[in-house]
């Protein structure tokens, strides 16, 4: 079975799973990134959208990007808000956003997927453009943050080391 199958099958459980990553991740992100103001972030791996409200508040607009479609539709069907779009792309492939159009990348629990990563940094350096990205950006810590899509990492391993004793 291949990922994008597997992500399609677990579309109809993956919000009410027992999932503490997915849980501490939520948590994790919205204490990262709740006092920022985007003008437009561009988010990978979106899923069922459990991050894109948050995303909502604190952007002008939000492009979700998921390879699976039942995953995206779940998302679409919990997420109304006006300044989000959804779109169903393989962000292995060139991704649907043009150059410099993003002010913030964000991408939780989706890298682990992905074998080459270098095409990926090479996407998100390629939507965000550095010169406009610091014009755009409304704060220090989004600048702080433009370069590290998967900066969650280190919090959550942190704390599940804590967890665990
Ligand atoms: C563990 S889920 C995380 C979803 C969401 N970011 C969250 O934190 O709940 C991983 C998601 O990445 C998506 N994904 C994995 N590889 C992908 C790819 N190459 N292109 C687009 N989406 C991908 C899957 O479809 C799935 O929805």
């Amino acid at each position: 079975m291949s990922v994008k199958e597997a992500y399609s099958e677990w579309s109809a459980t993956y919000d009410v799973d027992r999932n503490l990553t997915r849980d501490l991740d939520r948590q994790v992100t919205r204490e990262s990134l709740e006092h920022l103001h985007c003008k437009s972030i561009v988010e990978i791996g979106c899923g069922t959208g459990k991050n894109t409200p948050l995303l909502a508040k604190i952007a002008e607009k939000v492009l979700a990007i998921d390879f699976s479609q039942a995953m995206t539709d779940k998302a679409k069907e919990k997420i109304q808000a006006d300044n989000v779009t959804f779109s169903v792309a393989d962000v292995t492939g060139e991704w649907p956003c043009a150059d410099q159009s993003a002010d913030l990348i964000v991408c939780n629990l989706v890298l682990e997927h992905v074998a080459d990563l270098s095409f990926i940094f090479s996407e998100a350096f390629r939507c965000l453009g550095s010169t406009r990205a610091r014009k755009q950006t409304s704060s220090a810590k989004a600048r702080q943050l433009r370069f590290k899509p998967s900066y969650t990492t280190y919090p959550i391993l942190q704390r599940l080391q804590k967890r665990m004793g």
